[in-house]
C-alpha cells in the first residue's frame, strides 16, 4: 500500500488532498499540520517518520504572505528553503519519495512567452528568492519532483477568490490590477494531478529526467479578468474597475507576466488540463452552493 505524509495538510493544497482520501482507498494518508509535525524541527520529523514510516511526502507546507516576507525574511528562507534542505535530506535516507512545490514568482515576469521548466529563473522578491534556494535544496533528496504552480486558490484558506466573494458583500464597487497576466489554478486539480503522477511513476520512478513540471489551469488572463469571472458566477452587482499596477501600487513587485507552459506535464503524463473558467465554476459550487 502507498503511505503518504502530507505537511502542512491545513493550507490550501493540504486541504484539497484530505478532499481527494475518500476517492483514494487504495492510498493511506497521514495528515499534519504545524501543530502535530512542524518541518523545520529535524528531530521531529525522524521521531514521527520512526513511528510512521511512509512512501512519500508531499510537503504543503510553505511560508506564503509574499508582502510580509519582505519585513521577515528568515522565516521565509526558513520554511521555503532550510525545511526543504531537512526534508530533502531524511528522505534520502529512508528512501522516501518528496513532492514539493513551487511558484511563477521565480520568474521575473518579463517574458514574451509562457515559462518552460527550464527557463532561467530571477526572482524579484523575497518570497520567490526563498522558494528558489527551497528548489537548490531539494536536490539532496535522491527521489523527488517538483511542480511550479500560480495563483492557486480552493475552497480553504485565504486566496483571491474568497477575498472577491467577501468584498463583493462588502462594498458596491472594486479596483483590480488589470495588467497582470497569469493562470488561476484550482488547488483540487494540482491535488488530483500530483496523485495521477504517483499513480503512474510509483513502479517506474523518475530517473534521469529533469524533476520540474509547471502546473496550472489552461488559458491565462489578468487578475482584473479573474475578478470579473467571479463576480459573473455569482451574479452579485458590484463593479469591478480595471486599474494598473501603477495606479495601484502594491507593497511588493509583481510579475507581469506569470504564465507557466504546462505542455511537459501534459504529455509525461496523458492528461487534460481543465480551463480556468471551467475550473473556477467547479470550485464557486463548493464555495458558493
Ligand atoms: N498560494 C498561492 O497563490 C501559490 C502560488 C504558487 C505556488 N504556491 C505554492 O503552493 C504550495 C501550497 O500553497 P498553499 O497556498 O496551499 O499554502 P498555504 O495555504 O499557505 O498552506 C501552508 C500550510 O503550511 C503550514 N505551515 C506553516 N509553517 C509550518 C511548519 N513549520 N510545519 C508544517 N506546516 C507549516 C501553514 O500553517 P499556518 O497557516 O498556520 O502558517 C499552512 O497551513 C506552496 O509550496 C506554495 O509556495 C502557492
Amino acid at each position: 500500500m502507498i503511505k503518504i505524509l502530507i505537511t502542512g495538510a491545513d493550507g490550501q493544497l493540504g486541504n484539497e488532498f484530505r478532499q481527494l482520501a475518500p476517492e483514494n482507498r487504495d492510498i493511506e494518508f497521514i495528515f499534519t499540520d504545524i501543530g502535530e509535525l512542524d518541518i523545520t524541527k529535524e528531530h521531529e520529523l525522524n521521531l514521527f517518520l520512526d513511528e510512521n514510516p511512509v512512501n512519500y511526502i508531499i510537503n504543503c507546507a510553505a511560508y506564503t504572505a509574499v508582502d510580509k516576507a519582505e519585513e521577515e525574511p528568515e522565516k521565509a528562507f526558513l520554511l521555503n528553503a532550510r525545511a526543504v534542505e531537512i526534508l530533502a535530506g531524511i528522505c534520502a535516507e529512508r528512501k522516501i519519495r518528496l513532492i514539493h512545490f513551487s511558484t511563477d514568482y521565480v520568474f521575473d515576469g518579463t517574458s514574451a512567452r509562457p515559462y518552460k521548466e527550464e527557463d532561467t529563473p530571477h526572482p524579484r522578491t523575497i518570497y520567490g528568492s526563498s522558494k528558489l534556494e527551497g528548489e537548490r535544496m531539494i536536490h539532496k533528496a535522491n527521489d523527488y519532483v517538483i511542480i511550479r504552480t500560480s495563483w492557486l486558490y480552493s475552497a480553504f484558506s485565504s486566496n483571491f477568490v474568497k477575498t472577491i466573494l467577501r468584498l463583493s458583500k462588502e462594498k458596491n464597487q472594486l479596483q483590480v490590477v488589470a495588467d497582470q497576466i497569469g493562470s488561476p489554478t484550482w488547488a483540487n486539480d494540482l491535488a488530483r494531478t500530483v496523485l495521477i503522477l504517483i499513480d503512474r511513476y510509483h513502479h517506474h520512478w523518475f530517473e534521469d529526467r529533469y524533476r520540474i513540471y509547471h502546473y496550472s489551469n489552461k488559458g491565462a488572463c489578468t487578475w482584473y479578468e479573474f475578478a470579473c469571472e467571479i463576480i459573473k458566477i455569482t451574479a452579485s452587482g458590484i463593479k469591478i474597475l480595471p486599474v494598473t499596477t501603477k495606479e495601484y501600487p502594491s507593497k511588493t513587485f509583481r510579475p507581469a507576466y506569470s504564465v507557466l507552459d504546462t505542455t511537459k506535464i501534459t504529455n509525461d503524463l496523458g492528461i487534460e488540463i481543465p480551463g480556468w473558467k471551467e475550473s473556477l465554476k467547479h470550485c464557486m459550487d463548493v464555495l458558493t452552493p
